[in-house]
């Protein structure tokens, strides 16, 4: 049995819990996920937003705890992406009248892509309302936070703002409200959520701030996670200093390692670090979750990077972390490659150039060292490691 629950007069949240989902995309989620989805009850009735398919009987169950699903008479879809459209489709089976709200063009042409012919669409541009009765929603485009299509909707008589992916957070809880929890928890997976999900997008990020900085707020609903309610300028101004993208004075020495040379030169930058005061993470890739290093990673201002040459290339796992810093691009640390190798060094030379695509500065050459390394190779690499952040 699923309920609903009303989080101010009239509007009810009817999402879905994803207690035991690990994963979405890359991104780990140990404490799980929710889909929000949002009813209003007014002369119209109005579901914000869906949830991924395989939880669409919860959704149905929870609006059905609320009022008659048949008597939806629109579905705002403010973003494609299937953890909240997927379930547009079943929704309509039990509400066939319901028209289906999105942004126009980009939402309308994604949603064509998969539900079923006949389905009526209402596209709106930016800035544009609907009136349900007492109330009025407000569509404001926030293309790329995190997809072209995505906008968030505002209910101006209630104060609230269904902001879809933004300002979300991966947590399945059994609170709706970010003051009926840990908020250091919360404001820690929203920080994870922004640096493995928003990183490629602060311009537009920074922008969709601005657009609902200037907007009277007493709720903001995100499609992840809980409510915004008591600590709306705490998230606001966590996304405006997330969006200035400023890494602070720290490290990630990240490595993978096969027989101990690779991770003996990780150990050896990580103390390089240490004995000039800056606060360091070292982690092995083939130990740690890569979204919980992007997000050391997304802070930093040094992040070394290292791996053994292995048939000519970088080791599996190294190359998988790889393809992920390249795509979230983080621009503007400072990046140092490094590893061992037996006869080329080409894990090294791989590295160095993967991150200068990503966008980071290499003041230094790769350092490689001999699959034995040498004392003296070491000493070297930790003084080059001490100039480096003497000269910063
Ligand atoms: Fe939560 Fe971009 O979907």
């Amino acid at each position: 049995m699923f309920k609903a629950t009303e989080i101010k007069q009239g509007i009810y949240w009817v999402g879905a819990l994803e207690w035991e989902e690990r994963c979405i995309h890359g991104v780990s989620m140990p404490l799980g996920s929710t889909n929000n989805a949002y009813l209003i009850i007014d002369e119209k009735v109005v579901l914000v937003d869906t949830c991924i398919g395989s939880h669409a009987a919860e959704l149905i169950e929870r609006i059905s705890d609320v009022v008659d699903p048949a008597r939806i008479d629109y579905i705002v879809s403010n973003h494609g992406e299937k953890d909240h459209a997927d379930s547009i489709g079943r929704v309509l089976k039990a509400a066939p009248n319901a028209k289906v709200v999105t942004s126009d063009p980009k939402g309308h042409a994604i949603l064509q892509t998969y539900l079923p012919d006949g389905v009526d669409f209402v596209p709106v541009k930016n800035g544009d309302v609907l009136n349900i009765g007492k109330r009025t929603l407000q569509f404001i485009h926030t293309p790329m936070v995190h997809w072209p299509d995505n906008m968030v909707t505002y209910c101006r008589e209630d104060s609230v703002l269904f902001s879809n992916d933004a300002f979300g957070q991966f947590i399945a809880t059994s609170k709706r409200f970010d003051d009926e929890v840990n908020l250091d928890t919360v404001l820690s997976c929203a920080k994870k959520y922004f640096a493995n999900i928003l990183t490629p997008y602060v311009r537009q990020t920074e922008k969709a701030v601005q657009a609902v900085r200037g907007i009277d707020l007493e709720m903001i609903c995100p499609a992840h996670g809980v409510i915004w309610r008591s600590n709306i300028g705490k998230i606001l101004d966590l996304y405006e200093k997330l969006c200035r993208c400023e890494p602070d004075d720290s490290a990630v020495v990240v490595y993978s390692s096969m027989y101990g040379s690779t991770e003996r030169m990780a150990l050896t930058i990580t103390e390089a670090f240490m004995s000039k005061g800056v606060r360091v993470r070292c982690c092995d890739i083939d130990v740690t979750d890569m979204s919980d290093v992007m997000t050391d990673v997304f802070f930093a201002k040094y992040v070394a990077v290292g791996s053994p040459t292995h048939n000519n290339t970088v080791l599996p796992t190294m190359g998988a972390f790889l393809t992920y810093l390249k795509g979230l691009a983080p621009t503007g640390r400072i990046g140092i490659s490094f590893g061992s190798y037996g006869w080329v060094q080409a894990a090294q030379k791989e590295i160095s150039e993967v991150m200068q695509k990503a966008g980071f500065v290499m003041p230094l050459n790769p350092a490689a060292e001999p699959w034995n390394d040498t004392p003296a190779g070491e000493e070297e690499l930790f003084e080059t490691i001490c100039r480096l952040v003497d000269e910063q």
